[in-house]
């Protein structure tokens, strides 16, 4: 299968606050270390990913390099329109273009303006020949796009507009935008998900929603921020008593005599109180397996959320949760190397 790193296009969403940046900056960068030249594009205000990778935030809609072959920018939809009524040349007025309100003017035209004029800019930086001649050529673009409906409403934007305007500049960009949506070897559909119930249904959601309004279905889902399941049967069962009335020295000592069987004589031996256990001890030993028995549980819920998805017809790829106290590059390169191992 065409790995998602060979398209022209990677789109990126989910549910709001699972890691659709984290990912998008991961993607860019594993792409840039097989050699791609990359863009990663934010919208709607977004300027997070200059500061990641340790540089100022960048200028609204211009585009900054990040690394060697991995650059960013945050789509300006203003400056984004009058870059493209530029190219149209001679059939814009200069006083139009002059005008800080041009935008406003054919936003209020046409709901869902900045919707389109943001996926032409996506386009243009797809392509090889730029509206500016000596602006850089990428090889990928990754868009780090909104959250699952507005990123609808922003990847259908194309199909609305030629539906307005059906002949003209505006009906060809708009035909343009949408073959290479509609490209499954142009465009990629990656939908970022949290192992948790309402993200995966979400995720669910956002395919149907892409057969709907492009013919088009998701490539990969990556189940983000995945607990590691640690412990084997044995241990399971040991951490078990140890949460339960055998933790406690007292009880344990009670019980002793009456528990039976293999895995019992186990547990008593590995948990077997010392005189110098003190009803301290025995709390803490209890309190930390009680820990370990609900990261386990935890773990084993989102392993069944990954279980869902992965009776579907789509690439699943889990990254795990990140321990620390951010999201900065080292966390960033580590989650690029696990996606490198499915992507
Ligand atoms: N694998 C991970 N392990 C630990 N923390 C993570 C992981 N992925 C993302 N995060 C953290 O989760 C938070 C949300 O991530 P991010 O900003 O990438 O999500 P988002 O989907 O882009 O959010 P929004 O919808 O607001 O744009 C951030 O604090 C980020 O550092
Ligand atoms: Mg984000």
């Amino acid at each position: 299968m065409q790995s998602v790193l060979e398209r022209e296009l990677v789109v990126v969403t989910g549910k709001g606050g699972v890691g659709k940046t984290t990912i998008s900056a991961a993607i860019g960068l594993l792409a840039a270390q097989r050699g791609k030249r990359v863009i990663v594009v934010e919208v709607g205000d977004q300027t997070r990913l200059p500061e990641l990778f340790g540089h100022p935030p960048g200028q609204a809609g211009a585009e900054s390099r990040l690394q060697e072959r991995l650059s960013s920018i945050s789509i300006d939809p203003d400056r984004a329109l009058l870059e493209w009524l530029q190219t149209l040349g001679g059939r814009v007025s200069g006083r139009l273009l002059a005008s800080s309100g041009t935008f406003q003017y054919f936003a209020a035209a046409a709901p869902g303006a900045k919707e389109m004029v943001s996926m032409v800019k996506i386009w243009e930086l797809t392509q090889s020949r730029r509206w500016q001649r000596r602006a850089a050529g990428y090889d990928l673009v990754v868009l780090d796009a909104p959250a699952t409906g507005n990123a609808l409403g922003m990847l259908g934007s194309p199909q609305t507009f030629g539906a307005i305007a059906r002949v003209g500049p505006v009906a060809g960009q708009a035909e343009h935008v949408r073959d290479l949506l509609e490209a499954p070897e142009r465009t990629a559909f990656v939908a970022v998900a949290m192992p948790t119930d309402m993200a995966v249904t979400e995720a669910l959601e956002l395919q149907d929603g892409l057969r709907a309004k492009l013919g088009r279905t998701l490539d990969t889902v990556i189940v983000n921020g995945l607990l590691p399941q640690r412990f084997s049967a044995a241990e399971l069962r040991l951490i078990d008593r140890a949460s339960t009335d055998a933790a406690d020295g007292a009880s344990a000592r009670n019980a002793g005599s009456a528990k039976s069987g293999r895995g019992a004589a186990t547990a008593r031996s590995a948990i077997k109180p010392t005189r110098r256990d003190t009803a301290t001890d025995s709390a803490l030993r209890r309190s930390a397996a009680l820990a370990a028995k609900t990261v386990h549980d935890r773990a084993r819920f989102q392993h069944n959320q990954l279980a869902r998805l992965r009776r579907r017809d789509f690439a699943v790829a889990g990254v795990p949760f990140v321990w620390g106290a951010g999201m900065d590059l080292p966390a960033v390169e580590r989650v690029a190397e696990q996606l490198g191992r499915r992507l």
